[in-house]
């Protein structure tokens, strides 16, 4: 298939009747029983544009500056090589990644507010997804945990949005972001308002469970250019009709797997097929199963893949230890550990390192806190069986160093942001690769290095099969990768359970069954003596 820019796509007639998205593209979806079916529209649906056909998108063309327009390919290779990047894409080529902020010539209020972040450089997913989400290309962005991807898709979204045309009352967004967690919404939501601080028309709204509908309602009524949400929100609110897709024409997915492994594809394509024919698309994460491909295969135009290293794999910013346990001893080797560590601190004179404790279930979230309290710790526990106001204040808590202690569910896996975190405890191992991989990613961000501990019990085997071979391949410099999603998975596990007997008597003799630390030097004044154990089944936590 060959690429057509979004300015060039049929352009179709999108129009809005009585408030409902009604385009000729051929993603359109003419079922009755849509999400976003009009006869389950309140009364109070937007009005005044209700009779307009929404504005066309705007695409301006784009260009970098001539110093990077006039590289040639041998030099673009040579970039690409050294910022460890994997372009594919069909033609026209991608676009030439670009190692400074300025040579990306964007909107000076926004460069403006770049140098007020103190961000001197692309990151390698920026140098690359930026060019490429800047000349209104399709995008699927996989780099490891912590590398920038949130702003290597909120500037481009920002001049984008610059370039529109002003919404009117009762207009839906310009700009939407999908994302898994309502705290990673507003995390992202917070991050669009810091490149966005220096432009004052431009509008955001965060769109999440738990918090109030009414006041989301008459945000999203007035008008706003980005929306950040989580998918269950922001359907309800498609479905009443206090918003529309009729002018979004940036569309983000990020943690995009996770969203699809929680049970939100029929939701996503369906936004997907309703999002008007002029628009672009980019779905983020730092794991790829190919469930994400076959999506993007079906509803991204030419999408340009960019994969920074090793893809779906841990850190290597991050020192990883695995510990044998016996399940019931765990809770008591965490303390040994933390205890440890606290007391380490207090004799190196530097502050109780941010850790992360990863568990199960919600209940043993809070009988895991409980437990620590108890020992003089300062612990605080987010989970999806707390309230939303309970949930911001552990986060705020932790983000604010008044708390060192976070234990969580996997509702704080994927995307936090929270810096000085240097421990990732894995109380419970999670279930899939893809989770470890963003569960330790809590930790060495943004270039930083960082610790992770996990208990492991025989039930894990086929876990920490996986993560030693991550660390021997990080170690070696391998940089296959590793197959992600159920598919993959269930390959996997077909071929390892014929020889999982086998298997566990030699790991035995090869000692994985006695407690494994892999530490540096200078990782050492954050570990206690040793420790292990573990068990479970999935939390619900994800109840956005
Ligand atoms: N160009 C940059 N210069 C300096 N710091 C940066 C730059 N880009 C991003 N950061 C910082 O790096 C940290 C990690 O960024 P971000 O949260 O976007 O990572 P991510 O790739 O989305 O990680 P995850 O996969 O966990 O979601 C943030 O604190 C962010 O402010
Ligand atoms: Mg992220």
């Amino acid at each position: 298939m060959s690429y057509v820019p979004p300015h060039m796509r049929n352009s179709t007639s999108t129009t809005i009747d009585n408030n409902t998205i009604s385009t000729s593209n051929s993603h359109s979806n003419n079922n009755n029983n849509s999400l976003f079916n009009p006869s389950r529209r309140t009364s109070a649906a937007p009005p005044p544009s209700r009779f307009l056909s929404a504005p066309d998108p705007l695409f301006p063309p784009w260009q970098p500056s001539q110093r990077v327009s006039r590289m040639n390919p041998h030099q673009i290779e040579e970039v690409r090589l050294r910022l460890n990047l994997d372009v594919t894409s069909d033609s026209p080529a991608a676009p030439t990644p670009i190692e400074s902020f300025t040579d990306m010539c964007l909107d000076p209020s926004i460069m403006k507010d770049i140098a007020y972040h103190d961000y001197t450089r692309p990151t390698s997913i920026q140098a690359q997804a930026m060019p490429i989400a800047l000349s209104g290309r399709d995008l699927l962005g996989c780099a490891e945990t912590g590398s920038g991807k949130t702003a290597a898709f909120t500037i481009p979204m920002i001049q984008h949005c610059v370039a529109q045309t002003p919404i009117r009352r009762g207009d839906g967004p310009l700009a939407l972001v999908l994302a898994p967690t309502r705290e990673l919404a507003q995390q992202i939501e917070k991050e669009v308002k810091a490149f966005s601080r220096s432009i004052e028309s431009l509008k955001t709204a965060i769109v999440v469970g738990g918090s109030n509908i009414e006041k989301q309602r008459s945000e999203l009524k007035a008008g706003v250019e980005v929306v950040v949400a989580t998918p269950g929100r922001f359907i309800d609110h498609l479905q009443q009709g206090n918003t529309s897709l009729s002018r979004v024409s940036f569309f983000v997915l990020d943690e995009a797997d996770r969203m699809l492994d929680m049970g939100f594809e029929p939701q996503i394509r369906e936004v997907m097929r309703s999002l008007p024919d002029k628009h672009q698309t980019l779905l983020f994460s730092a794991t790829m199963p190919v469930e994400i491909e076959v999506l993007a295969k079906e509803y991204l135009s030419s999408p340009v893949h960019v994969k920074v290293g090793k893809v779906s794999s841990p850190t290597t910013n991050v020192l990883q230890n695995l510990v044998k346990v016996s399940e019931n001893e765990k809770i008591d080797r965490l303390l040994d550990v933390l205890v440890e560590e606290a007391s380490q601190a207090e004799k190196s004179g530097h502050p109780f390192p941010l850790t992360i404790v990863f568990v199960e279930r919600k209940t043993r979230c809070d009988e895991v806190t409980e437990a620590l309290i108890a020992q003089g710790l300062s612990a605080v526990s987010l989970h999806g069986g707390r309230s939303q106001g309970e949930r911001e204040s552990a986060l705020h808590d932790f983000r604010s160093s008044s708390t060192n202690i976070l234990v969580a569910t996997d509702v704080a896996s994927r995307g936090l942001d929270v810096t000085g975190v240097s421990h990732v405890i894995n109380l419970d191992l999670p279930k899939t690769m893809e989770d470890y991989v963003h569960r330790i990613g809590r930790t060495g961000r943004a270039g930083s290095t960082g610790l992770s501990t996990s208990f492991y019990t025989d039930r894990d085997m086929f876990l920490v099969a996986n993560i030693r071979k991550a660390i021997a391949d990080a170690e070696s410099g391998n940089t296959l990768s590793f197959a992600t999603g159920k598919f993959a998975r269930r390959k996997e596990k077909e071929a390892a359970a014929a020889q999982k007997e086998a298997n566990i008597a030699v790991s035995k003799n090869m000692g994985i069954g006695a407690a494994s630390v892999n530490i540096e030097d200078k990782y050492k004044f954050m570990m206690s003596a040793s420790n292990n154990k573990g068990e479970g089944t999935a939390d619900s936590a994800w109840d956005d």
